[in-house]
């Protein structure tokens, strides 16, 4: 090995060593986080706020747990703004929520983050191949108040 191979392998495994120590998963109720108030510079929720029972107070407790200034990063799927698939939505998150442990098609993302958050910045759109239903998204970001 060169020694600018060896060189580049030493980086990875210090890129990773970094990254597992910065990046820490967690599987705590969204609803009662155990961290202290001011601790995350980020925190990540993928498809996760469509199954929190109590999201509301989830969120809450993301911006307690954020650092001022701090980014809270999302991809969720919820509401469409189509009120055809809205009516569809409505009407199958009852059997969603029994099949899908908990899930809920017709949660309005976009609300929910702006009622906690600054700055939101979000994308809407359909995932392709994906039924309306069930594949409409919500990407971005919000901020908590410096
Ligand atoms: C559709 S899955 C998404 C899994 C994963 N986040 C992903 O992106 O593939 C919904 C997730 O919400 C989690 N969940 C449900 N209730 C929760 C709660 N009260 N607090 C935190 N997570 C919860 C479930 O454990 C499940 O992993």
């Amino acid at each position: 090995m060169t020694k600018q191979a060896r060189l580049l392998v030493l980086t990875q495994i210090l890129l990773l060593a970094g990254a597992a120590q910065i990046a820490r998963r967690f599987s705590e109720p969204g609803e009662n986080l155990p961290m202290t108030d001011n601790s995350f510079d980020n925190i990540v929720s993928t498809f996760t706020l469509c199954s929190i029972a109590n999201v509301e107070q989830a969120l809450k407790e993301v911006y307690r747990v954020l650092k001022p200034g701090g980014g809270f990063h999302f991809l969720e799927y919820g509401l469409s703004r189509e009120p055809k698939v809205q009516v569809w939505q409505n009407r199958l998150t009852p059997l969603q929520k029994i099949i899908g442990d908990g899930c809920h098609f017709n949660r309005n993302i976009r609300q929910l983050v702006e009622t906690q958050f600054q700055n939101v910045e979000l994308e809407e759109f359909y995932l392709e191949n994906e039924p309306k239903i069930s594949g409409y998204l919500y990407k971005g970001v919000g901020y908590k108040a410096i």
